[in-house]
């Protein structure tokens, strides 16, 4: 018996990979995280016999520990991990309050390294590991900086860890897409600030995990999956901070 783990399963990104996974049949077990119960029990009955899921809020401690009592109650062999729980708020450092400054940190970096730490001992060889990074990695972006920062920590400790965890037959992909079109705006987005108004390309959830879906099999380390988001990988390689910086700022005004 083979688990999966999501995180982030309620909705979008998380979503998609569970329902991809469940394809390949290299998972007979899922567990699916998030805070919205009634979200994640619509999934379980598509998904079928074998799926279990916990409502928790993984920025809290309380969070955790609810994912850590299952392993040690469960001792379950891990397939896939696939850390997806993640959010973003546009703004400046005066337009983001406190608590999702916080909050973001608190999620998108913390709850991510805990889990990988928590979950690895689980995993057996040929498993994959999944973070969900962003094309915001690659650059500073001032007006996303809590969430480009947070990203850039979980592209950098990818890398490492996939090394750290080679030996065990664990592969470590960080998947970094650029926009895509799912509830992540819902939150992003208030009255104090839209965001870039140029957010395209747009892509679908479907292209973006199936694109990811290939990069886990061919174990490899990064998905960027679009040409626009391989640009800016490969710029982020040869041009200045400040050069990339002045035009993520054109892309925020046209
Ligand atoms: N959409 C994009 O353009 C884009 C691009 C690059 C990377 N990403 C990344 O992709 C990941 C998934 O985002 P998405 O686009 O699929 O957005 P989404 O549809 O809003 O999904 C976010 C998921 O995270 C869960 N979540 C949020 N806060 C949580 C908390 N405190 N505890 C537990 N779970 C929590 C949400 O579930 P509940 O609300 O039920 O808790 C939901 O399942 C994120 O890491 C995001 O940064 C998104």
């Amino acid at each position: 018996m083979s688990l999966a783990i999501i995180t982030g399963a309620s909705s979008g990104i998380g979503r998609e990979f569970a329902k991809r996974i469940k394809e390949t049949g290299q998972a007979d077990r899922f567990l699916l995280i998030a805070r919205r119960r009634e979200k994640l029990a619509d999934l379980a009955a598509e998904l079928g016999e074998g799926t279990e899921i916990l409502a928790a809020d993984l920025a809290t401690p309380e969070g955790i520990k609810a994912v850590r009592t299952y392993l040690e109650e469960n001792k379950p062999r891990v397939r896939y991990l696939i850390n997806a729980a993640g959010y973003g708020v546009f703004g400046d450092y005066t337009q983001v309050s406190e608590k999702d400054t916080i909050g973001m940190i608190d999620l998108n970096v913390k709850a991510l390294v805990l889990i990988s730490h928590m979950v690895i001992p689980y995993m057996e060889r040929g498993s994959n590991l999944l973070e969900v990074g962003s094309a915001s990695v690659f650059t500073p972006l001032p007006g996303f900086n809590i969430y480009a920062s947070g990203k850039a920590f979980v592209y950098h400790y990818s890398q490492a860890l996939a090394y750290e965890v080679k030996e065990k037959g664990i592969a470590v992909t960080v998947f970094c897409p650029g926009w895509v079109r799912t509830d992540f705006f819902d939150r992003a987005e208030n009255e104090r600030s839209a965001g870039p108004r140029n957010k395209k390309p747009m892509l679908s959830v479907e292209y973006v995990v199936a694109c990811a879906m290939r990069a886990m099999e061919k174990r490899k380390l990064l998905c960027t999956c679009n040409w626009y988001t391989k640009m800016q990988h490969l710029l982020s390689k040869i041009a200045p901070n400040p050069w990339l910086i002045r035009m993520w700022i054109s892309m925020c005004k046209k």
